[in-house]
Protein backbone atom coordinates (compact mmCIF):
# COMPACT_ATOMS: atom_id res chain seq x y z
CA UNK A 1 0.00 0.00 0.00
CA UNK A 2 2.85 2.12 0.38
CA UNK A 3 5.77 1.72 -1.37
CA UNK A 4 9.54 3.33 -1.92
CA UNK A 5 11.39 2.46 -4.98
CA UNK A 6 14.44 3.66 -5.03
CA UNK A 7 14.00 7.13 -3.40
CA UNK A 8 16.59 9.76 -2.65
CA UNK A 9 15.87 13.58 -1.47
CA UNK A 10 18.53 15.97 -2.07
CA UNK A 11 16.99 19.50 -1.36
CA UNK A 12 18.04 22.68 -2.41
CA UNK A 13 20.47 23.40 -0.20
CA UNK A 14 22.77 20.30 -1.36
CA UNK A 15 21.50 18.30 1.17
CA UNK A 16 21.03 14.53 0.88
CA UNK A 17 18.13 13.88 2.76
CA UNK A 18 17.32 10.44 1.43
CA UNK A 19 19.52 7.82 -0.44
CA UNK A 20 18.15 5.10 -2.50
CA UNK A 21 15.52 3.83 -0.05
CA UNK A 22 13.34 1.22 -0.72
CA UNK A 23 10.65 0.25 1.57
CA UNK A 24 7.38 -1.60 1.38
CA UNK A 25 4.26 -1.24 3.96
CA UNK A 26 1.41 -3.57 3.97
CA UNK A 27 -2.05 -2.76 4.64
CA UNK A 28 -2.52 -2.63 8.48
CA UNK A 29 0.69 -2.90 9.32
CA UNK A 30 2.72 -0.75 12.13
CA UNK A 31 5.76 0.49 11.87
CA UNK A 32 8.46 2.88 13.51
CA UNK A 33 10.58 4.67 11.55
CA UNK A 34 13.55 5.37 13.75
CA UNK A 35 17.36 6.93 14.03
CA UNK A 36 19.40 9.79 14.63
CA UNK A 37 18.50 13.50 14.03
CA UNK A 38 18.66 14.57 10.74
CA UNK A 39 18.50 10.62 8.71
CA UNK A 40 15.66 11.70 7.08
CA UNK A 41 12.98 10.04 8.93
CA UNK A 42 10.59 13.78 8.79
CA UNK A 43 11.61 13.73 5.23
CA UNK A 44 10.57 10.22 4.23
CA UNK A 45 7.27 11.18 6.16
CA UNK A 46 6.63 13.85 3.91
CA UNK A 47 7.16 11.90 0.47
CA UNK A 48 3.94 10.01 1.86
CA UNK A 49 1.48 12.84 1.84
CA UNK A 50 3.10 14.68 -0.97
CA UNK A 51 4.71 17.58 0.72
CA UNK A 52 7.87 16.98 -0.42
CA UNK A 53 8.68 14.85 -3.76
CA UNK A 54 11.71 12.86 -4.21
CA UNK A 55 14.77 13.94 -6.61
CA UNK A 56 14.62 10.44 -7.74
CA UNK A 57 12.57 7.05 -7.74
CA UNK A 58 9.07 6.18 -6.89
CA UNK A 59 6.88 6.87 -4.14
CA UNK A 60 3.55 4.98 -4.07
CA UNK A 61 0.44 5.21 -2.00
CA UNK A 62 -2.18 2.36 -2.93
CA UNK A 63 -2.33 2.23 -6.87
CA UNK A 64 -0.70 5.98 -7.22
CA UNK A 65 2.21 6.96 -7.80
CA UNK A 66 2.35 9.95 -5.70
CA UNK A 67 5.44 11.56 -6.88
CA UNK A 68 3.55 12.02 -10.34
CA UNK A 69 0.35 13.32 -8.87
CA UNK A 70 -1.14 16.18 -10.68
CA UNK A 71 -1.35 19.71 -7.65
CA UNK A 72 -4.97 19.35 -8.16
CA UNK A 73 -4.91 15.42 -6.94
CA UNK A 74 -3.32 16.23 -3.91
CA UNK A 75 -6.13 17.23 -1.66
CA UNK A 76 -7.66 13.70 -2.41
CA UNK A 77 -4.80 12.10 -1.40
CA UNK A 78 -4.52 13.99 2.26
CA UNK A 79 -7.92 12.97 2.82
CA UNK A 80 -6.08 9.19 2.35
CA UNK A 81 -3.61 10.07 4.78
CA UNK A 82 -3.75 11.66 8.29
CA UNK A 83 -1.12 13.27 9.80
CA UNK A 84 -0.11 14.02 13.38
CA UNK A 85 3.07 15.90 14.33
CA UNK A 86 4.71 16.52 17.57
CA UNK A 87 3.66 19.69 18.30
CA UNK A 88 0.24 19.25 17.57
CA UNK A 89 -0.60 21.77 14.99
CA UNK A 90 -4.07 23.11 16.52
CA UNK A 91 -5.80 26.54 15.91
CA UNK A 92 -5.70 27.97 19.31
CA UNK A 93 -8.40 29.70 18.77
CA UNK A 94 -11.01 27.01 18.04
CA UNK A 95 -12.30 24.47 20.17
CA UNK A 96 -11.62 20.93 20.07
CA UNK A 97 -14.88 20.46 18.48
CA UNK A 98 -13.86 22.85 16.07
CA UNK A 99 -10.60 21.87 15.34
CA UNK A 100 -11.77 18.91 14.14
CA UNK A 101 -14.66 19.70 12.58
CA UNK A 102 -12.83 22.40 10.22
CA UNK A 103 -11.12 19.39 8.91
CA UNK A 104 -14.35 18.68 7.34
CA UNK A 105 -15.10 22.54 6.96
CA UNK A 106 -11.99 22.83 4.02
CA UNK A 107 -12.67 19.90 2.06
CA UNK A 108 -16.60 20.55 1.32
CA UNK A 109 -17.92 17.78 3.68
CA UNK A 110 -21.94 17.81 3.49
CA UNK A 111 -22.54 19.94 6.44
CA UNK A 112 -25.28 17.63 8.17
CA UNK A 113 -22.72 15.03 8.49
CA UNK A 114 -20.29 16.75 10.29
CA UNK A 115 -21.44 16.34 13.86
CA UNK A 116 -21.89 12.97 13.17
CA UNK A 117 -18.69 12.42 12.19
CA UNK A 118 -16.66 14.60 14.46
CA UNK A 119 -18.63 12.89 17.38
CA UNK A 120 -17.18 9.80 16.77
CA UNK A 121 -13.25 10.83 15.79
CA UNK A 122 -13.91 12.54 19.21
CA UNK A 123 -15.05 9.49 20.72
CA UNK A 124 -12.20 7.48 19.21
CA UNK A 125 -9.78 9.06 20.70
CA UNK A 126 -12.05 9.40 24.82
CA UNK A 127 -12.05 12.82 24.22
CA UNK A 128 -16.01 13.72 23.96
CA UNK A 129 -15.98 15.20 27.52
CA UNK A 130 -13.55 17.81 26.42
CA UNK A 131 -15.17 18.51 22.92
CA UNK A 132 -15.75 22.25 24.12
CA UNK A 133 -12.53 23.28 25.15
CA UNK A 134 -9.76 25.48 23.46
CA UNK A 135 -6.28 24.21 23.15
CA UNK A 136 -5.02 25.98 25.92
CA UNK A 137 -7.44 24.49 28.33
CA UNK A 138 -6.16 20.93 27.56
CA UNK A 139 -2.76 19.20 28.58
CA UNK A 140 -0.21 18.25 25.80
CA UNK A 141 -1.65 14.69 26.04
CA UNK A 142 -5.20 15.62 25.52
CA UNK A 143 -4.17 18.21 22.44
CA UNK A 144 -2.37 15.30 20.96
CA UNK A 145 -5.80 13.31 20.95
CA UNK A 146 -7.17 16.09 19.44
CA UNK A 147 -4.78 16.37 16.74
CA UNK A 148 -5.21 12.62 16.53
CA UNK A 149 -9.04 13.04 16.15
CA UNK A 150 -8.83 15.68 13.51
CA UNK A 151 -6.38 13.27 11.48
CA UNK A 152 -8.82 10.16 11.57
CA UNK A 153 -12.19 12.90 10.90
CA UNK A 154 -11.79 11.42 7.09
CA UNK A 155 -11.35 7.80 8.11
CA UNK A 156 -7.97 7.66 6.42
CA UNK A 157 -6.75 4.08 5.25
CA UNK A 158 -3.27 5.63 6.54
CA UNK A 159 -2.01 7.64 9.66
CA UNK A 160 1.15 8.36 10.03
CA UNK A 161 2.66 10.53 13.08
CA UNK A 162 5.92 12.40 13.26
CA UNK A 163 7.43 12.52 16.50
CA UNK A 164 3.58 12.12 18.75
CA UNK A 165 5.34 11.85 21.80
CA UNK A 166 8.56 14.15 21.47
CA UNK A 167 6.27 17.08 24.31
CA UNK A 168 5.08 14.53 26.33
CA UNK A 169 6.07 13.19 29.58
CA UNK A 170 6.68 8.81 30.14
CA UNK A 171 2.68 7.95 30.88
CA UNK A 172 1.77 9.99 28.61
CA UNK A 173 3.70 9.17 25.80
CA UNK A 174 2.90 5.62 26.65
CA UNK A 175 -0.94 6.88 26.47
CA UNK A 176 -0.40 8.08 23.15
CA UNK A 177 0.90 5.23 21.55
CA UNK A 178 -1.66 2.62 23.38
CA UNK A 179 -3.43 4.86 21.15
CA UNK A 180 -2.18 4.82 17.92
CA UNK A 181 -1.69 0.98 18.44
CA UNK A 182 -5.32 0.62 19.15
CA UNK A 183 -6.66 2.55 15.60
CA UNK A 184 -3.79 0.51 13.82
CA UNK A 185 -5.92 -2.87 15.55
CA UNK A 186 -9.12 -1.36 13.81
CA UNK A 187 -7.21 -1.61 10.36
CA UNK A 188 -5.15 1.58 9.71
CA UNK A 189 -1.81 1.37 8.43
CA UNK A 190 0.38 3.55 11.09
CA UNK A 191 4.07 4.70 10.45
CA UNK A 192 5.31 6.68 13.36
CA UNK A 193 9.28 8.08 13.55
CA UNK A 194 10.45 8.45 17.29
CA UNK A 195 13.11 8.63 19.42
CA UNK A 196 11.27 6.61 22.37
CA UNK A 197 13.54 4.15 22.88
CA UNK A 198 10.89 2.38 25.64
CA UNK A 199 8.31 2.28 23.73
CA UNK A 200 9.37 0.80 20.59
CA UNK A 201 11.26 -1.95 23.25
CA UNK A 202 7.44 -2.50 24.92
CA UNK A 203 5.70 -2.93 21.07
CA UNK A 204 8.14 -4.70 19.41
CA UNK A 205 7.00 -3.98 15.88
CA UNK A 206 8.70 -3.70 12.74
CA UNK A 207 11.26 -1.21 13.21
CA UNK A 208 12.93 0.68 10.15
CA UNK A 209 16.13 2.51 11.03
CA UNK A 210 17.37 5.32 8.95
CA UNK A 211 21.18 6.59 8.91
CA UNK A 212 22.46 9.29 6.83
CA UNK A 213 19.11 9.01 4.80
CA UNK A 214 19.87 5.13 4.00
CA UNK A 215 17.80 2.37 5.30
CA UNK A 216 20.53 0.45 7.44
CA UNK A 217 18.30 -2.16 9.28
CA UNK A 218 14.32 -3.42 8.41
CA UNK A 219 13.24 -5.37 11.06
CA UNK A 220 10.12 -7.53 12.24
CA UNK A 221 9.46 -7.22 16.09
CA UNK A 222 12.35 -4.82 16.08
CA UNK A 223 13.91 -2.95 19.34
CA UNK A 224 15.35 0.49 18.99
CA UNK A 225 18.31 0.01 18.80
CA UNK A 226 20.26 -2.93 17.16
CA UNK A 227 20.72 -6.26 19.40
CA UNK A 228 23.81 -7.98 20.72
N1 LIG B 1 13.20 21.75 3.80
C1 LIG B 1 14.48 21.42 3.94
N2 LIG B 1 15.43 22.06 3.27
C2 LIG B 1 16.73 21.73 3.39
N3 LIG B 1 17.20 20.73 4.16
C3 LIG B 1 16.28 20.04 4.86
C4 LIG B 1 14.88 20.35 4.79
N4 LIG B 1 14.23 19.49 5.60
C5 LIG B 1 15.17 18.70 6.14
N5 LIG B 1 16.40 19.01 5.69
C6 LIG B 1 17.65 18.33 6.02
O1 LIG B 1 17.53 16.98 5.61
C7 LIG B 1 18.09 16.09 6.56
C8 LIG B 1 17.03 15.14 7.06
O2 LIG B 1 16.07 15.89 7.78
P1 LIG B 1 14.78 15.23 8.47
O3 LIG B 1 13.98 16.34 9.03
O4 LIG B 1 14.10 14.34 7.50
O5 LIG B 1 15.46 14.35 9.62
P2 LIG B 1 14.79 13.58 10.85
O6 LIG B 1 15.30 12.20 10.82
O7 LIG B 1 13.33 13.79 10.81
O8 LIG B 1 15.43 14.34 12.10
P3 LIG B 1 14.80 14.62 13.57
O9 LIG B 1 14.94 13.34 14.34
O10 LIG B 1 15.67 15.72 14.12
O11 LIG B 1 13.38 15.05 13.37
C9 LIG B 1 18.69 16.98 7.65
O12 LIG B 1 20.05 17.17 7.36
C10 LIG B 1 17.93 18.27 7.51
O13 LIG B 1 18.70 19.36 7.94
MG1 LIG C 1 12.00 14.74 12.06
Amino acid sequence: MIVFQGVSKIYPNGVKALQGVNLHISPGEFVFIVGPTGAGKSTLLRMIYRDEVPTRGKVFVGSQDVTRLPSRQIPYLRRRIGVVFQDFKLLPHKTAWENVAFALHVTGAPEEEIPRRVGRALAVVGLLDKALSFPHQLSGGEQQRVSIARALVHEPPILLADEPTGNLDPATSWEIIQLLAAINRRGTTVVVTTHNKIIVDMLRKRVVELSEGMVVRDQQHGLYAQEG
